[in-house]
């Protein structure tokens, strides 16, 4: 690696490393929720606050012929009320794609359920969704936080499958424990979801630059696929994409034996040519008004958002003062 791209990727790490910190910020989030100059950057990964307006775009991309995944946004809940009021949505988000013939899938985070607030609490709220899911057949899986919560997260979901076998839970790449996990997750036959890993961690118990973490992503994907395990690749990575395509087209695995999943808003063209190549993409569709911290790591990906983010800012609000303050809001 060259001295320039070393100095980049320390550089992007760093920034990486204060939009997490910013992340946490609830009183950032707070107030970033309420200002309305925030709205058309948030709004291409936020499809919108009210269950309403989600179906919309669900039925949108259904009709474009994508798969889905629900997130009700939310998380690191501080009071159990909450965490009943996010299980609430996500019963009536259930419940409502049953009702209107959309794709039965949702993604959750324990955070949002109280998993640092009650294990007891958590468990509970999440055995409520994954009953409610089972009524109507559908997926639900459980998103992977940071390494805190790592086991955590991989003993409750092992706890309430039983309630609804059509559940599965995320791996990330970057962690160096992953493939351990991968291989429990195997012999568990578990539906597995393939990331990179969004949270900024320890250099000791994660894998920290690029190259290496693609790498890893890489041969826990051909692991994935080899044992047959309709993994699901959760992933822009153009490069990464097409090299687990040309394994599974040698080893004679047909597109419906994985899939592709992607973020609403990332890379909108890559997910259209995947679909036209015949290949099953789900696309990650979060709503509501909790999205300050998703938000943020959607920033912390890459860098470049931050620039647009601040140019949009600064756009918005030099037309708000031409305008006398009303701002005009790009979708
Ligand atoms: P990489 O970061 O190398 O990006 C590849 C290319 O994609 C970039 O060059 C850029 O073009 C585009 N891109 C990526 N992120 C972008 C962004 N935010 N804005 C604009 N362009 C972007 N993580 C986790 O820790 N736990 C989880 O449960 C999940 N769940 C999950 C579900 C789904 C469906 C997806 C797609 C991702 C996750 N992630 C996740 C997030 C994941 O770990 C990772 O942080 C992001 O997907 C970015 O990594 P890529 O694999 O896309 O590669």
């Amino acid at each position: 690696m060259s001295l320039r791209s070393t100095a980049g990727e320390l550089g992007e790490r760093g920034l990486k490393a204060g939009l997490t910190w910013l992340s946490h910020r609830r009183a950032l989030g707070r107030l970033a929720t309420r200002v309305p100059i925030t709205k058309p950057m948030v709004a291409r990964f936020v499809v919108g606050q009210t269950l309403d307006e989600a179906l919309v775009a669900l039925g949108k991309l259904r009709a474009a012929g994508y798969a889905t995944t629900v997130d009700v946004l939310g998380e690191s809940v501080t009071a159990a009320d909450l965490a009943t009021a996010a299980a609430d949505r996500y019963e009536a988000t259930i419940h409502a794609l049953a009702e209107r013939g959309l794709d039965r899938n949702v993604s959750l985070k324990l955070t949002q359920m109280g998993l640092d607030i009650d294990p007891d609490l958590c468990r509970a709220t999440v055995e409520r969704i994954f009953r409610a899911a089972a009524g109507v057949g559908a997926f639900v899986r459980i998103d992977m936080e940071d390494h805190t919560k790592t086991d955590r997260t991989l003993d409750l979901w092992r706890a309430v499958r039983p309630l609804n076998p059509a559940s599965g839970v995320v791996i990330q790449a970057a962690l160096r424990r992953s493939p351990a996990d991968v291989e429990r997750l195997l012999a568990e036959n578990a539906p597995v979801r393939l990331c990179k890993g969004a949270y900024n961690e320890p250099a000791s118990l994660a894998f920290r630059e690029r190259a290496v973490v693609d790498r890893a992503y890489l041969e826990l994907g051909v692991r994935l696929l080899r044992a047959g395990a309709r993994p699901a690749f959760a992933t822009h990575d153009g490069r990464i994409i097409e090299q687990l395509i040309g394994f599974a087209e040698r080893e004679g695995i047909g597109p419906d034996a994985y899939e592709f999943q992607m973020l609403n808003g990332v890379r909108r063209d890559l997910q259209a040519a995947l679909l036209r190549r015949g290949f099953r993409v789900r696309v990650y569709v979060p709503y509501g008004t909790e999205w300050y911290p998703y938000f943020m790591r959607r920033m912390a990906e890459r860098p470049a958002n931050v620039a647009f983010m601040l140019r949009s800012v600064l756009k918005e609000g030099r037309s708000g003062r031409q305008a006398g303050g009303s701002s005009r809001h790009a979708g």
